[in-house]
């Protein structure tokens, strides 16, 4: 039902939105000297989601402190690797519960305003107030808040840290940038165009893929690879990383970072199933169409407007909470001398 509201067409709508948010990380970061890419890159998404999914503004980039529904949010998702691994309850259960209601309640807040608003914009949420009612609508919005900003700091990120220590690949990206978008506001028709930067997001999502599981299960007795048996609804989790590692898919120099194992002969040649970033079969991601178009758009235009100078010459240290992404990954950003 959600799908529609996450198709290109719905995207296309949501492109003037996600160009407004990139006009104000351009308007923070022209005063800023260094970033840590990650929470820069969760500010952005945030704000990405919430307006364009929800028609909220949360304003992450305008402030320094957390919107106190986001500062729950981070509290909460902090805490989902050990309230998972533990058996023993949660000792911040009394906050995490304290969190969760608030949030609900925030959360209700904008669908009975978006109820009461005659006409509101044609969004996620809309689509979702046309076909649930107000308590499902709640737990949908809040999925999608996660779903949809956490993984896309991760892909962002990572492509920055890849870009960052790949000056040549870095050139070539914003070569086409400048050709592509020149001084113009990004559009749904050129971010299309925007080929070789997505090419840069895949790879740097195969090598770090911000969901780095899933879970599968047979529908009857299998034994994979002729070696693994494994029984029918047994739960078998798929480590995304490992996959996207397979020299017998890969080839010899699986660890190199290399965006034209993504031009589109090379695609063609390898089976699908072999990359796996938006999960698999009937519950892969939905947002996966909205997620490509808000990368691209976001690193089009910081590419265009700065260089990013690696000044602690950083090496990756991986932080995993629901996903992955750069820890303490932080940069400078200089205006380009000939940029917009
Ligand atoms: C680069 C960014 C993204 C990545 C890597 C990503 C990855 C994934 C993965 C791996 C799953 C499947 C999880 C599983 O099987 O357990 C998933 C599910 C989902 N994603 Fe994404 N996602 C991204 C962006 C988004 C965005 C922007 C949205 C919404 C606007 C979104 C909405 C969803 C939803 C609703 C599901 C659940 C689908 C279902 O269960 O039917 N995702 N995503």
């Amino acid at each position: 039902m959600l799908a529609p509201a996450l198709a290109a067409q719905a995207v296309r709508a949501a492109i003037p939105g996600m160009a407004e948010v990139a006009e104000r990380l351009v308007a923070r970061w022209d005063h800023a000297d260094e970033v840590d890419v990650s929470e820069e890159m969760t500010r952005v998404t945030l704000d990405v989601i919430g307006l364009c999914g929800f028609g909220y503004r949360f304003d992450c980039l305008g402030r320094d402190d957390d919107h106190p529904f986001i500062a729950r949010l981070k509290r909460c998702m902090a805490r989902v690797p050990e309230r998972a691994a533990s058996l023993l309850g949660d000792p911040g259960q009394v906050q995490w519960e304290d969190d969760v209601r608030a949030m609900h309640q925030m959360v209700d807040e904008v669908i009975a305003e978006r109820r009461r608003a005659e006409q509101g914009p044609s969004d996620l949420l809309s689509c979702m107030l046309r076909g649930l009612d107000d308590r499902n609508v709640r737990f949908q919005v809040l999925t999608s808040m996660v779903a949809g900003h956490d993984t896309t700091t991760g892909a962002l990120s990572f492509a920055i840290y890849f870009l960052a220590k790949h000056p040549e690949i870095l050139a070539r990206a914003r070569a086409e940038v400048d050709a592509v978008l020149g001084d113009a506001a990004p559009t749904f028709e050129t971010v299309g165009r925007l080929r070789y930067v997505a090419q840069v997001l895949k790879e740097a999502m195969r090598l770090w893929p911000p969901g780095p599981g899933f879970n599968v299960a047979p529908f009857a007795d299998e034994t994979v690879c002729g070696r693994f048996p494994i029984a029918r609804d047994k739960t078998v989790t798929i480590f995304v990383p490992a996959l996207h590692r397979d020299p017998a898919v890969w080839g010899d120099h699986v660890e190199r970072f290399d965006p034209d194992r993504f031009s589109p002969e090379n695609e063609k040649r390898r089976p699908a199933t072999a990359y796996r970033p938006f999960g698999n079969g009937p519950r892969a991601c939905l947002g996966q169409f909205f997620a490509m178009q808000e990368a691209a758009l976001i690193l089009a235009v910081i590419l265009r407007r700065y260089e990013l100078v690696d000044f602690a010459d950083y090496s990756l240290k991986l932080l995993y909470r629901v996903t992955l992404k750069p820890e303490d990954f932080r940069l400078r950003v200089r205006r380009r001398i000939t940029s917009r």
